[in-house]
C-alpha cells in the first residue's frame, strides 16, 4: 500500500506557485476620491453571487486602493482585452509613466476604454482576511464587449 503524503510546512514561495497555477483573467479597479482617479489592478476578482448579483475583489491592505475603498465604498472594475497589458503593468505601479489610460465615465465612474467589460459595484461588505481585505458589492452596472482576453498564469501574462 503507498503511503498517502503528509502535510508538509510550505513558504510564502510554495504557496505562489500553486496559486499561480490557477489562471485568471486581469481587471483594473477603478474609484473616484475627491475628484481624482485612482486605479489598481487586480486578478483576486470573482462573481460571488447572481440573486442578488454580487462580485468581490481582493485588495492588499497596504495598497492605496484599500484606503479609498473605505472612503468611497464604490468601484468600477474594467476587464482588460489581450491589447490592454500594459495597462496592467501601469496600474499595478510598472511600466510607463507617460502612459495616459483613456477612461469612459458611467454614473461618474471611470473605467478603462475598449476593455472586455464594464462593472460598478456598490461595496455592501468589507470582510478583512489577513492581510488583505475583500470588498463584496452589488452591480450596479454592467456592459459586456467583444474581444479575446489577458490572462495571468504563473506570474506570466498569457493568452488564450
Ligand atoms: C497581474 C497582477 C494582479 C494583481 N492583483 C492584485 C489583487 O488582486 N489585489 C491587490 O491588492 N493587488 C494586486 N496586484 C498588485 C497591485 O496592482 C499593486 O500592488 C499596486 O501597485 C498597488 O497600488 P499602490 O502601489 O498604489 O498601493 C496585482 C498586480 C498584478 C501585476
Amino acid at each position: 500500500m503507498s503511503q498517502s503524503p503528509t502535510a508538509a510546512p510550505f513558504t510564502a514561495r510554495d504557496f505562489r506557485n500553486a496559486l499561480g497555477r490557477f489562471a485568471t483573467g486581469i481587471t483594473v479597479v477603478t474609484a473616484v476620491v475627491e475628484g481624482a482617479t485612482h486605479g489598481m489592478t487586480a486578478n483576486a476578482f470573482l462573481s460571488v453571487s447572481l440573486e442578488p448579483p454580487l462580485v468581490l475583489v481582493s485588495v492588499a491592505n497596504k495598497a492605496h486602493m484599500h484606503g479609498y475603498l473605505q472612503q468611497t465604498g464604490r468601484y468600477g472594475v474594467s476587464v482588460l482585452t489581450a491589447a490592454q497589458e500594459e495597462y496592467s503593468q501601469h496600474f499595478a505601479g510598472f511600466g510607463a509613466s507617460e502612459l495616459q489610460p483613456e477612461f469612459v465615465e458611467v454614473d461618474g465612474m471611470p473605467l478603462l476604454a475598449e476593455s472586455l467589460a464594464h462593472l460598478i459595484v456598490t461595496v455592501t461588505d468589507a470582510h478583512v482576511a489577513g492581510d488583505h481585505t475583500l470588498y463584496i458589492g452589488q452591480l450596479e452596472y454592467l456592459k459586456s464587449f467583444d474581444g479575446e482576453p489577458l490572462l495571468y498564469f504563473q506570474g506570466r501574462y498569457a493568452r488564450l
